[in-house]
């Protein structure tokens, strides 16, 4: 079976100075292997990719060592409202932190979060990382300023319920949601729609469970999946960190995604809980139409739909060795990759040269 390139518009990268978690090679590396085509990158990265230096310094190191392609995305803050706008042509979007989660970028207060509705182009994506109160206050925030907004990693049966809300009134809002909370319950327990698929899964919890937004209840994770038609994107917020950090005294929250998700919802599909056309629709034509991105000629993704396969950590191509889908049956598998023409990923080898990556702003 062949699918067109898809799309991840939520991965962490972490070059360049948590290089030991991601870089750009090996976060392009696990897209590939996932059949992700296109990878946008969250800016809350060492340095925080608040201002011009180190968007250049971003934009090099992409430019060198990317095997698919990618944008990157600007963080807001208090004091950066102009420099941001005035690097919106050079950004994919721009990401607005509303909560604590890894990293410094939270912003607090209403000004800043009014000020860059306002400063940042309206044609330009705005996303946020926004929970609870938060869903609220920034989608009205966004409707005031006359411009759209996309909620990124919606996990809770209240924050569909408002999107889908101010969507029946007209409101330009877009959202996306991730595997772990359709898959994955509390303690990073199989929701009950999984159980059987995740009958030998390895259990990594504790610290391992540690994800922003949180894993949510069962009624939740029903919510979302009872709402899917108000699902813009299939994201996967991958979130590398690796084994010794999360069982370190101060565990980092996040899950690696990348090369676990398109099986995921194809065991999903297979379980009658969606159709690939659901699939196709949230994470190739959905993100492209909310990101603006250009076609990718010649690309596409082959697949084994029917191969029954168990993700083992340490085989990834993620610095982050594990996986919480560690142990589970997934069914389908992506067996090879072309992007632009070129065989970019064959049974777990990656073809692609460091670079091989385009910009999708560039
Ligand atoms: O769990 C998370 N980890 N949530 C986020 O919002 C950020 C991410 C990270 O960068 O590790
Ligand atoms: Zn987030
Ligand atoms: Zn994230």
């Amino acid at each position: 079976m062949r699918l067109p390139g898809l799309t991840d518009p939520h991965v962490h990268v972490r070059d360049l100075q948590q290089s030991h978690k991601e870089d750009w090679f090996s976060a392009t590396a696990a897209a590939l292997a996932g059949g992700v085509t296109t990878i946008l990158a969250m800016p809350n990265t060492q340095p925080p990719l608040v201002d011009e230096v180190a968007l250049t310094q971003y934009e090099v190191a992409a430019r060198a060592r990317a095997a698919c392609d990618y944008g990157i995305y600007f963080g807001a803050g208090p004091g950066n409202v102009g420099a941001a706008a005035g690097l919106a042509s050079r950004s994919v979007g721009l990401k607005l932190y509303l909560d604590a989660t890894f990293g410094d970028l939270k912003m607090s207060g209403l000004d800043a979060l009014v000020a860059h509705c306002a400063a940042w182009p309206k044609d330009r994506p705005l996303v946020a990382h926004a929970e609870e109160q938060q869903t609220a206050a920034v989608i009205l925030a966004a409707h005031l300023a006359g411009r759209s907004v996309h909620v990124c990693h919606v996990a809770r049966e209240s924050e569909i319920a408002l999107i889908r809300s101010a969507r029946e009134r007209g409101l330009a809002v877009t959202c996306e949601v991730c595997p772990h909370h359709l898959f994955l319950i509390e303690g990073a327990r199989p929701a009950r729609q999984f159980e059987v698929v995740a009958k030998n899964a390895r259990g990594w919890s504790g610290a391992y469970a540690e994800v922003r937004p949180r894993l949510q209840t069962q009624a939740d994770v029903d919510a979302l999946w009872t709402n899917l038609d108000v699902i813009d994107c299939f994201a996967t917020d991958h979130a590398p960190h690796t084994i010794t950090e999360k069982e370190s005294t101060a565990p980092p929250p996040g899950f690696p995604g990348l090369e676990t998700a398109l099986p995921l919802w194809l065991t999903a599909v297979h379980a009658g809980l969606l159709d690939l056309d659901d699939v196709i629709a949230r994470m190739h034509a959905g993100p492209r139409r909310i990101f603006n991105l250009p076609e990718q000629p010649a690309t596409w993704v082959d697949l084994d739909a029917e191969a029954t396969w168990q993700p083992i950590g340490a085989e990834q191509h993620t610095r982050a060795a594990w996986t919480p889908f560690e142990g589970w049956a997934l069914r389908g598998r992506v067996t090879a990759v072309t992007l632009r023409g070129e065989r970019v990923y064959d049974s777990g080898q990656i073809l692609a040269q460091p670079g091989f990556g385009h910009n999708v702003v560039g």
